[in-house]
């Protein structure tokens, strides 16, 4: 017979991936993967029974996907276009991982995916799985089934006499993990309507979010966050508790018109104030520790390290040779940084580092001065010497 397996969320599409794929002759075995998403696995599970899947895998895979997949991408400050930091496209590679793993220990010779035939998610999953394993065939029901709307999707699930949960009128289709949430559809297609309050799941408004500033400090050890207001707290904790702090004061939220991987413009937003708030501290204690060069070469890795991930390109050499390069430059990133939180915002203040490359007797207006200012005459005469006639 043949075997897939599919990646399960659970909710209306992958539902009916179960049902499709099986109608079509298919046993199905269903993965779903816990990112740190809200969830009440056991209805989806029923569901995934009453569907005709034969069995359900489902992993807490946190602790994997923060060590191997945000960390490193913290590290390389990855943001795409400004303004997103990856907490879905992060997520995917990991999954593909998965499905190839469990289709190797199912010996199933197909994986599957609902996603959609015009999203990034697609390609993320599927180049992964080619790389990992080219001899696995990929389904993608959503791009190929005959349902045109969720409308029909819901009949075809009722028809079959498989529940869900469809009564409240789905507003947007949202994405979320531990790294963050990313929202989209509905009102949000119109790129000129300002996104409205019940688009966002967790982080407080301008309106509603805290007034009074608050100062935290974070602490960093070779470019790892590991400590808050002093207190030692492991990667997932930290990024939970910042979440909970940021999001409170409504830090992180962003809204991009970003370019698809596929080609097409579309406007998501998006919720990630741990994400931002860990990027922008990490970065205050790379700009004490490294050396110019270096810094600026780790700006524009940051560039190709985002696009690498937003298009699906996790497990490429020139991913490991990024990851190569920033890691190189992480040993030396430790010390703490103290930022300023405010309504709808927040600052870095203050920064320090054992491994500090600034030195106030060099930087000094007042008293101490030890910069040799004679010396800066003939070093601009060089500086100049390749532009003169
Ligand atoms: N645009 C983001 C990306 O490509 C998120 C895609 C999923 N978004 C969603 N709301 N389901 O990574």
């Amino acid at each position: 017979m043949k075997k897939v397996v599919l990646a399960y969320s659970g909710g209306l599409d992958t539902a009916c991936c179960v049902k499709w794929l099986s109608e079509r002759g298919f046993e199905v075995v269903c993965f779903m993967a816990d990112l740190g998403q809200p969830h009440n696995f056991s209805p989806a599970k029923k569901r995934a029974k009453i569907a005709g899947a034969s069995r359900i895998y489902i992993r807490d895979l946190k602790q994997e996907f923060i060590r191997y997949f945000i960390l490193p991408s913290l590290k390389a400050n990855a943001i795409y276009e400004d303004k997103y930091t990856l907490a879905t496209a992060l997520g995917r590679p990991l999954i593909a991982k998965y499905l190839v793993d469990l289709a190797h220990k199912e010996k199933a010779q197909y994986i599957a995916h609902g996603c959609t035939g015009k999203g990034n998610d697609q390609v993320r999953i599927e180049v992964s799985s080619m790389i990992l394993d080219p001899k696995l065939k990929i389904i993608a029901p959503l791009r190929i089934w005959e349902f045109k709307t969720r409308e029909e999707e819901i009949k075809y699930l009722a028809k079959h006499k498989i529940t869900i949960d469809v009564t409240k009128k789905k507003l947007y289709s949202i994405d979320e993990n531990i790294w963050g949430v990313s929202i989209e559809c509905g009102v949000l297609e119109d790129p000129w309507i300002e996104s409205p309050d019940d688009a966002y799941r967790f982080t407080a408004s301008l309106v509603g979010a805290k007034s009074k500033p608050i100062y935290l400090t974070i602490g960093f050890k070779a470019g790892i966050p590991v400590e808050i207001n002093g207190k030692a707290y492991c990667a997932m904790d930290l990024i939970k508790k910042l979440n909970v702090i940021g999001g409170a004061f409504g830090i992180g939220r962003t809204d991009l018109v970003e370019n698809r991987l596929i080609g097409i413009k579309s406007r998501e937003i998006y919720e990630a104030p741990a994400a931002h708030l860990l990027i922008a501290a990490h970065k205050e204690i790379e700009s004490l520790v490294l050396d110019r060069n270096t810094a600026h070469k780790k700006q524009k890795a940051a560039l190709d390290y985002a696009d690498i991930v937003y298009y699906g390109l996790w497990y490429t050499p020139q991913k490991n040779k990024l990851d190569n390069f920033i890691n190189a430059t992480q040993k030396k990133i430790t010390g703490i940084v103290r930022l300023k939180l405010f309504k709808g915002g927040f600052a870095c203040v203050g920064r320090k580092s054992p491994y500090s490359l600034y030195k106030k007797e060099l930087a000094t207006y007042g008293k101490g001065d030890k910069f040799d200012h004679s010396k800066a005459e003939s070093f601009i005469k060089n500086w100049a010497k390749p532009y003169l006639k």
